[in-house]
């Protein structure tokens, strides 16, 4: 094998798009899944690979200094790519402590292990974080995060991922670490848990359940395919410079409001429903504590350095995510009757 690449969160949204691009392009990489399977984490996810000769699923929690110290050992780790987070602003805002749990202690748990492996010896070594655009803060009607753009994150979730990437890069700078941090917009696509808008939206408008809108709907959004997420972090990890931050982003700036609309249409179409019908099931509600107005990125450092671009429309992206919804509803029955409906219940009854 020419590299053994641990993932850590394999089994979550962006993960396990993640590594079905990898394990089947890179025959010659052994990808290591290292995921403590939270209510996100979904091996169903990973049925394409699962049988692979280079891909191989371990069952361990990033805060456990042991279990990563003995997936580190036993697979002789030379890269990491790190998604492993608590990753919904929601739960962070009702249960702050086990994100800075998963998305502090977890990171430096990591950074130490490779730090105390690696030895010094950093020859083909890379510590590749994955982090999110949610650190910028919160933009007014114009202007773009670019890289250097000051951190000000305003949610728990938020500070834990900001508090883990000036870690990863206090690691660089105090110990030579060789890292690389992404920041990226708004994912949307296939595995998403349905607690995000666009699973959610999807999932109650196929069950004719209100869509719950925060505020007025008027917060903008930069959507990205999932899949051109997984694309550029294939190109960051092999080209991206060591100590060095890309912006990711998909040029497409939404209105909640506007996105759900568009999406009622094509649920409508889907579904054979007279047009118009399913925005019936618009429900404003009460706003979210400290929503930020605006995210919006600016990716041209990633696309003049490194020559990636976004390569999925918006409409083709969201056709081909909402098919994947409706063709998977085993997928989304089994997480609809598990214990998620006692988050729903708690998340949404008051609002
Ligand atoms: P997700 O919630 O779908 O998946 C998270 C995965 O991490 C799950 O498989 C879960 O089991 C695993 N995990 C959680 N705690 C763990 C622990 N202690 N040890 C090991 N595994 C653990 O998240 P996602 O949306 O796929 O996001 C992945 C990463 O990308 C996160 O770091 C997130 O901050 C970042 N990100 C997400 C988006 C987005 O739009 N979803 C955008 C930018 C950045
Ligand atoms: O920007 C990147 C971030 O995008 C990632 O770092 C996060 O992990 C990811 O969850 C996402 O955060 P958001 O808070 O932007 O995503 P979410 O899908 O939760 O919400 C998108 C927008 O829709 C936001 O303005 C809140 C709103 N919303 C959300 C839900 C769940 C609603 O109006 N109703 C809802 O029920």
């Amino acid at each position: 094998m020419k590299r053994t690449i641990l993932i850590t969160g394999g089994a979550g949204f962006i993960g396990s798009n993640l590594i079905n691009l990898l394990a089947s392009r890179y025959s010659s990489y052994r990808i290591v899944n290292f995921d403590a399977l939270t209510y996100a984490g979904n091996l169903e996810n990973l049925k394409a690979v699962e049988n692979l000769p280079n891909y191989i699923f371990v069952k361990g929690d990033i805060t456990n200094a042991d279990e990563v110290d003995a997936v580190f050992a036993k697979y002789t780790i030379d890269s990491v790519i790190h998604l492993a987070a608590e990753s919904h602003v929601d739960r962070s805002i009702t249960n702050p402590l086990s994100f800075i749990n998963t998305n502090i202690i977890g990171t430096v748990t990591l950074l130490n292990a490779a730090r105390k492996f690696w030895n010094g010896d950093f020859n083909g070594k890379l510590f590749y974080h994955i982090s999110t655009d949610e650190v910028y803060g919160s933009l007014g009607d114009e202007g773009l995060f670019v890289e250097t753009t000051a951190y000000d994150p305003r949610s728990p979730y938020s500070a834990s991922k900001a508090s883990s990437d000036h870690l990863v890069r206090a690691y660089h700078h105090t110990y030579k670490l060789p890292v690389v941090i992404s920041n990226c917009s708004n994912n949307y696509g296939p595995n998403q848990f349905p607690e995000k808008l666009i699973p959610l939206a999807i999932s109650n408008i196929k069950n004719n359940r209100p869509i719950p809108v925060y505020g007025k709907g008027e917060n903008v959004r930069d959507w990205l395919f999932v899949k051109d997420h997984a694309e550029a972090i294939d190109t960051i990890f092999h080209n991206g410079k060591i100590g060095h931050t890309y912006n990711i982003g998909g040029s497409n700036e939404w209105k909640n409001i506007d996105l759900i609309r568009l999406l009622c249409q094509i649920m409508d179409r889907k579904l054979g429903r007279e047009n118009g019908d399913s925005e019936k099931l618009i429900t404003f509600v009460s706003d979210r504590a400290g929503h930020d107005l605006r995210y919006a990125i600016d990716s041209s450092k990633l696309q003049n350095e490194l020559g990636w671009a976004p390569s999925v429309s918006f409409n083709e992206g969201l056709e081909e995510t909402v098919e994947w919804y409706l063709a998977n509803t085993e997928w989304l029955d089994r997480i609809l009757t598990g214990n998620y409906q006692n988050y729903y219940k708690e998340m949404y009854s008051n609002r």
